[in-house]
């Protein structure tokens, strides 16, 4: 995999997916523009190499291939233009782009990005026609967006076929750096934590991780749903052996204080520490014990490489912890678990 950082940019017309996703409330504020910002930075590298054009491609939610007005980039633009501190121009159409390319007068000091890429059905059908069309005129892609790494959507697999030049923009790469450390030079003991919901994608990384670290500790709802089917797991893999509030053992909403005590002494061993997924329902403060206390034994265990990842991750360390005391903080949060799951992601791939 080649980086940004390999090739000859300047005077180039360059076209970047990058990781825009952001959370928004109901009335479409942002309300973390983290993934902004650390995209920034590849943008910025970008733009002080002199490149003749830089389109920016991203996608914001699930609008399911239709125009959906809540999900327009339109609502990044100021806030990037304050990150950037440049001139953002939205483009809504591709005629619009077609008509830029042809006159071929562009205000190389701004940044062009393109309407939200999943307002297009052809984006999820990773359709090489739209592809190959989108890429016109561009000698450059960079996939910056290692969150959308997993999918085999157009902007991540079929576009990079028709640009002379396909690289890594510095995020992605650094996801991929630090995330390929963890998975397969994982310094020991190394434990992983896995919480949250969605057994299907998780337990696939708590079977992966097992054959590698020494322990991988289950909570959340993962766990119990683990409990119920009655999943036979490898011996290294430790689920909860009791449940809080006490009163409420057999609602399963929080790990007990066993299970804690049992989850500190190999959190506290650990040399490598990976976690994705509250432990609990820590929006209720009866049930955040186990995740504040998750949090606690990480940042207090200062020898060990830590990364997470996932977004109520993140929220949780932002609640009740200190984001600076990890040594890296994923950005990607379905990729991530497919990452570590010991699969291929068709993003990477696509990149040759
Ligand atoms: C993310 O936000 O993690 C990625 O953008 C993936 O989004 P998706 O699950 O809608 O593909």
């Amino acid at each position: 995999m080649k980086t940004i950082e390999e090739i000859n940019i300047r005077n180039r017309r360059i076209i970047l997916r990058a990781g825009f996703n952001v959370p928004l409330d109901e009335t479409g504020n942002i309300l973390d523009d983290t993934r902004l910002r650390a995209g920034a930075e590849t943008i910025d590298f970008i733009m002080k190499k002199k490149p003749k054009m830089l389109l920016v491609v991203s996608h914001l939610g699930r609008p399911g291939g239709k125009i959906v007005p809540r999900l327009s980039l339109r609502i990044l633009v100021p806030k990037l233009e304050d990150i950037l501190q440049r001139r953002v121009v939205l483009v809504e159409k591709l005629e619009r782009l077609r008509a830029i390319r042809q006159a071929g007068v562009y205000d190389s000091e701004a940044i062009y990005l393109l309407e939200n890429i999943r307002f297009w059905p052809a984006e999820k059908e990773n359709d090489e026609v739209f592809a190959e069309d989108l890429a016109q005129g561009f000698g450059v892609y960079v996939n910056d967006a290692f969150s959308v790494a997993h999918r085999e959507h157009a902007s991540v697999v079929a576009l990079p076929k028709f640009t002379k030049d396909k690289v890594a923009g510095l995020l992605f790469f650094k996801e991929y750096e630090n995330l390929s450390k963890v998975k397969d030079r994982p310094k020991k003991p190394a434990v992983a934590i896995i919480g949250g919901a969605k057994i299907a994608t998780k337990l696939p990384v708590v079977s992966y991780l097992a054959k590698k670290y020494s322990r991988v500790l289950v909570g959340g709802k993962v766990a119990n749903e683990a409990l119920d089917e009655k999943l036979s797991l490898p011996e290294n893999v430790f689920l909860p052996v009791d449940f809080s509030p006490a009163e409420e053992a057999e609602k399963r909403l929080d790990i007990g204080p066993l299970t804690v005590d049992v989850f500190r002494r190999e959190i506290e061993k650990a040399r490598t520490i990976v976690w994705n997924g509250p432990l609990g329902k820590f929006e209720e403060e009866k049930a955040s014990n186990g995740t504040k206390n998750i949090i606690r034994f990480i940042e207090e265990n200062e020898k060990a490489f830590s990364l997470i990842g996932g977004g109520e991750t993140l929220e949780a360390v932002k609640m009740f912890g200190h984001p600076e005391n990890y040594s890296y903080i994923s950005q990607a949060g379905g990729a991530m678990l497919e990452f570590l799951a010991g699969k291929k992601l068709p993003g990477i791939e696509a990149l040759g």
